[in-house]
Formats: C-alpha cells, structure tokens, sequence
C-alpha cells in the first residue's frame, strides 16, 4: 500500500480530485493506553465510529480486545481481525436474522434490549437451547433518564431507554427467566459534563438496588456507553480523567464491573479530510469544496463543534500563519442546497481555486455514514505517515485570525 509522509506530500505527489481521509494511528493507540490505563473497568470500542480496516486493525493493535457492534456486518469484521474477540451486541433493536447469527454462529453472549418485546426475539432464538443458554446470557437493559443527559450533542434519549420503573420491571423479567442482566445507557455523543455519567450510575444504582430488593441475582456489569469527547477547538472539553474520577466515584457504591465502549474518542483524532476546493467565485464568500454533508460532514448539521483547518495551496505549500483571513461559507459537493456547513471557516483572503482545505479530527462517523449522492463517491481513507494534530482545547492558528 502506498503511504504519503504527510498530507502536503500527499498534495505534491497526487493533487487529489476526490476527497481524502489522511489516516495515522498514532493518536489511536495513545488515546486506547489512556482508558486502558485509567477507566475503572473494560475498555471496549464502538466500531460504527469507523469500521475501516486499517482503523480496526489500528485499535486492535492498540489492544482494545471487547467491542460493541451493531450488525452482522460489524460481527464479521471484528472477528476476521480479532478471532479472540469479546462482543457486545448493543443495538437495542436488532434484525433477527442477525440475533440468529450472533448466538448460533459468532458465539455472542452479550446483548442490550430496552423492551419485552427485544427480550421475546432473543428468547426465542434460544429456545430449545436449555437453561444454561440463558445463564451463559447476558441481557444489559439500555435505560434512560426522565431529564436528557448529556450537553447538547446528539441527545441519545429518545430512541432507546428504558425509564427507571420500566427498566427494573425488564431486569426481573430477563432474571425470572433464567438470564444474567446488566445495565447500560448512552449519556449523549461528544458529552461535555462528566457528572452526567454519575448520575446516570446513581441512577442504574437505584434501578439495581429495586430489583436486588425483589430478589434479582447481582448484576454482570454496567456499561456507561460511550459519549466521551474530543478536545475540538475551543470547545474546552473537560480531561477524560475528570471522567474517569467521576465515573469510579459513582460506581465505588455499586459492586460491579464495569465496561465502557467509546467511539469517538478513540478514533476521531486518527484522520485529518483532505479536500479541494472546485470554484470560489470572485469577491464572494462562498467556497464549493469537492465534500459534504452527505459525504464525510454528514454530524455538521446536527452538532456545536466545528473541525481544525489548515490550508494548503495547489502545490501542498501551507499558507503561510501570518496574513489576511476572513471567514469564508463552504458549499458541499452535491447540487443539494442544504449541502454546506453550517459554521463559517476561518481561511487565507487569498485562498482559491484548486487550493486544499484539510479539516482534523475527522476520523469518526465520517467514512462511516458518508453516501454515494449525486454519484458522488465517498472520500476513500488512506495510509499518511503523519498527520497535523491540534492542541488540546485551544483555537488553532487561523480561526484566531477570524475572531
Ligand atoms: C450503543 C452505543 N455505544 C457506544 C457508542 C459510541 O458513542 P461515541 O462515539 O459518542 O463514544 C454509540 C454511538 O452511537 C452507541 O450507539
């Protein structure tokens, strides 16, 4: 495989027509040693942040080894790089024909329900497979909190989640049948407020205790999701260890394990977007990029954070720090006009034409969720020795420029 030593090498050597997701695992196998070393339990992966295999191969070699998969699909790639693999399948709603395949053929013994019906589908898969089936099975119940969690970002409440009272009536139902059980939650994508976690444990302490007290067997684990964020300029994101204390003091209550599965946070940092810009038209702030919303800025419109830029002229020469900026419009590949960014993007006045724009932290939810709209193919991810990476919590160079 080719690798580029950098992105303006990359430039020099192809100027790219398509889209680019410039990818460097270093940052991945720092970001696994700080959960491994620091979070209060297992650390697993949510492979829907970038099921690409050079970045499954890249956590895998990090040493991550538990992993939450939503399909068959991610069941299949995680095993053909991990044969040793543990797997949490935590969709909350699964096809059933995939629930067959976990079970019978990949050997998955972990799954999340929110609802008796989920819990039917999984049973009757089961069937006939005797008691011990159930008690090697763990059914995690994903429930919720009556107040959104989380700040802002992706509000993960209203699709799954069992309310309190309903997640202690499922907890006994999955033990009455012979299951072990666990509780999960998701406190919201990109979550700034580490004391949601707390409360949300406080909570599955509570939900716990309700049904210890109607006769449940222990809890296998508690699993606190994902949601842990990305320093994205200037958000000031508190440190994940501000996390990782005030999840172990919530949990110093409860005597459990505990698991977590971010995407995020393990991978975002990974891959900086390489794109060209097809027209800028004269004394207008409108730039047309060769990428979109319906390519690798699909969260764009969704969410308050807003990736690092850098520019680079057609040559791969970054512009130079010192100069005019301005903020500038950009408009996606497509001939949809919802295809923009939302925010502006600080650039070089001078910028034009068949110059470069390289946005960071686009290794999550990127090529992942990106379409074929228009006929327009998704941005490939390649192999780049070494990747720009933005200091933690700070504006980068240019957008001081703009403020
Ligand atoms: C069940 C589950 N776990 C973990 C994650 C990962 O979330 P994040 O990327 O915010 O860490 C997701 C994301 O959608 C999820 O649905």
């Amino acid at each position: 495989m080719i690798s580029y030593a950098s992105v303006s090498d990359l430039i020099r050597r192809e100027a790219p027509g398509n889209p680019l997701l410039c990818f460097s695992p270093g940052s991945i196998k720092k970001r696994v040693e700080q959960f491994l070393a620091h979070f209060p339990g297992e650390t697993g992966w949510a492979v829907k942040s970038n099921p690409h295999p050079l970045v499954v191969r890249a956590v895998v070699d990090a040493g991550i080894r538990a992993f939450d998969v939503a399909s068959r699909h991610e069941i299949d790639l995680i095993l053909q790089y991990c044969p040793s693999a543990t797997l949490h399948f935590n969709h909350p709603v699964k096809a059933p024909e995939d629930i067959v395949f976990a079970w019978h053929s990949a050997g998955i013994r972990s799954f999340a329900i929110d609802c008796p019906e989920e819990l039917e589908k999984i049973d009757a898969v089961l069937d006939g497979a005797g008691e011990t089936a159930r008690r090697d099975t763990v059914l995690t119940i994903r429930f919720r909190n009556t107040r959104p969690t989380g700040t802002g970002n992706y509000c993960f409440d209203e699709k799954f989640g069992a309310h309190a009272s309903k997640a202690v009536d499922l907890l006994r139902f999955a033990d009455s049948l012979g299951y072990r059980t666990g509780l999960t939650f998701h406190p919201g994508s990109q979550n700034r407020d580490p004391e949601s976690y707390a409360t949300l444990i406080d909570l599955g302490r509570s939900i716990a205790a309700e049904s210890f007290a109607q006769g449940t067997a222990a809890l296998a684990h508690i699993n606190v999701g994902g949601g842990f964020p990305c320093s994205y300029p200037g958000g000031l994101e508190p440190a994940l260890k501000t996390y990782f204390a005030a999840i172990a003091k919530a949990a110093s209550y409860i005597a459990c394990p505990l698991i977590c599965e971010p995407g995020r946070a393990l991978v975002a940092e990974s891959a900086n977007l390489l794109t060209r810009i097809n027209l800028r038209r004269k004394d207008d702030p409108r730039l047309y990029i060769n990428e979109g919303i319906y390519g690798s800025f699909m969260e764009t419109p969704f969410v308050d954070f807003q990736p690092p830029v850098q520019a680079h002229s057609a040559d791969g020469t970054l512009f130079p720090e010192a100069g005019t900026y301005n903020d500038f419009q950009i408009w996606g590949a497509t001939c949809d006009s919802l295809d923009r960014l939302r925010k502006p993007v600080c650039l070089p006045s001078t910028i034009g034409t068949g110059d470069f724009i390289e946005f960071g932290m686009m290794g999550a939810y990127t090529n992942a969720t990106a379409t074929h709209f228009n006929g327009i193919k998704p941005a490939e991810l390649i192999a780049v020795a070494e990747i720009t990476s933005w200091p933690t919590g700070t504006t980068t160079a240019t957008q001081s420029h703009c403020e």
